[in-house]
């Protein structure tokens, strides 16, 4: 049986719980394509998973290879896939976990091509964070012109997204940052940036209808004060909204589900200039375990990408 390379979750725990190991490789099944890997993004959920945070959330057999999304050259078609071929470029979240492995056998519904002026690692950057971004912009209803939108953790890889769509949008956009990053969120298109290390975000934001929480804990408890009467808090980083949200509030809480179509649309406004995608760092497969604490310890702004040809 053939073996490929392969991040692997042991057990929950710290750094030391994932290492490089040799797995079987998978094969296309009905309705998947195989991917041979180029470039796979780093996310949070990859630490929460480490960690055994998210392990009621996503119910896990270890061992396990962790990873969520990538891009890479289709190797393989399996029964009854219509639309792709060998040696498409694609790219696309996984719907699940595995994506750190020279070879994945991926849905082929939740890939989209990858523009021919994208590189792998371009590419790896976009499916989960721009596409969770744009759904939860719109979760509680498509945004519109004159909205009042909080963004809290607008130099993150999904606030980055997020801050440019409502600005796009015509919203007027309030959102949180480092004050290092307050340079960056505002070249995106961002209204007010409030520098959360210096400021309280209650001094300038107020009478908000959407606030889209992508840090939780004490930020999102304290957002509902600047919340109107009628706004909605929507939280990707807070499952707790559910049980925590105050009676006569409006809280929802936002699972990424893949969309290949609107993947496809914001790569291409991606290629065309319409939308900035920032890669902040590229790193090497054997750096992979590192760069998942990292992304932990110390947050960059934009995403951090395994380039697997390193
Ligand atoms: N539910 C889902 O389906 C789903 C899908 C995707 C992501 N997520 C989750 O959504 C969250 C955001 O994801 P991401 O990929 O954008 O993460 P990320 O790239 O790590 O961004 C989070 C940002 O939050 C900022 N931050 C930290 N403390 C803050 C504070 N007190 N106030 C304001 N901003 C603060 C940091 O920016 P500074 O450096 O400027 O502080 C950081 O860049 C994560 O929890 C992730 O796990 C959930």
């Amino acid at each position: 049986m053939n073996n490929v390379r392969a991040l692997v979750l042991t057990e929950f725990g710290g750094p030391s719980a994932v290492k490089v190991s040799s797995v079987a490789a998978p094969t296309a099944g009905a309705g998947q394509v195989l991917v041979r890997v180029h470039a796979a993004g780093v996310n949070g959920l990859d630490w929460k998973v480490r960690e055994g945070y998210v392990r009621d959330a996503y119910p896990l057999q270890l061992p396990t290879v962790l990873g969520i999304e990538l891009a890479g050259v289709v190797e393989a078609v399996g029964p009854g896939v219509i639309g792709l071929r060998k040696g498409d470029r694609v790219m696309g979240p996984l719907g699940g976990m595995g994506a750190y492995a020279d070879l994945v056998a991926v849905n082929a519904a939740y890939l989209c091509l990858v523009p021919d002026s994208l590189d792998f690692v371009a590419a790896a950057a976009l499916p989960v964070a721009s596409v969770a971004a744009w759904q939860s912009l719109n979760l509680a209803g498509p945004i519109h012109a004159g909205q009042r939108i909080l963004i809290q953790g607008a130099s993150g890889g999904l606030g980055g997204f997020a801050v440019q769509f409502a600005h796009q949008g015509g919203a007027v956009v309030f959102a949180t940052a480092l004050s290092q990053h307050a340079d960056y969120v505002r070249s995106l298109g961002a209204d007010h940036v409030i520098a959360y290390d210096i400021e309280q975000f209650e001094a300038t934001a107020s009478d908000v209808d959407l606030v889209l929480d992508y840090v939780g804990g004490q930020v999102l408890n304290r957002s509902w004060s600047v919340l109107a009467d009628d706004g909605v808090i929507v939280s990707t980083a807070s499952p707790a909204i559910l049980a925590s949200t105050p009676a006569g509030r409006r809280g929802l809480w936002f699972v990424n589900t893949p969309q290949a179509a609107r993947l496809q649309a914001i790569a291409d406004d991606v290629t065309h200039g319409r939308l900035q995608s920032k890669v902040a760092a590229v790193v090497r497969f054997d750096e992979l375990a590192e760069a998942i604490e990292l992304n932990r310890t110390e947050p960059q702004v934009g995403k951090t990408i395994v380039d697997f040809s390193l």
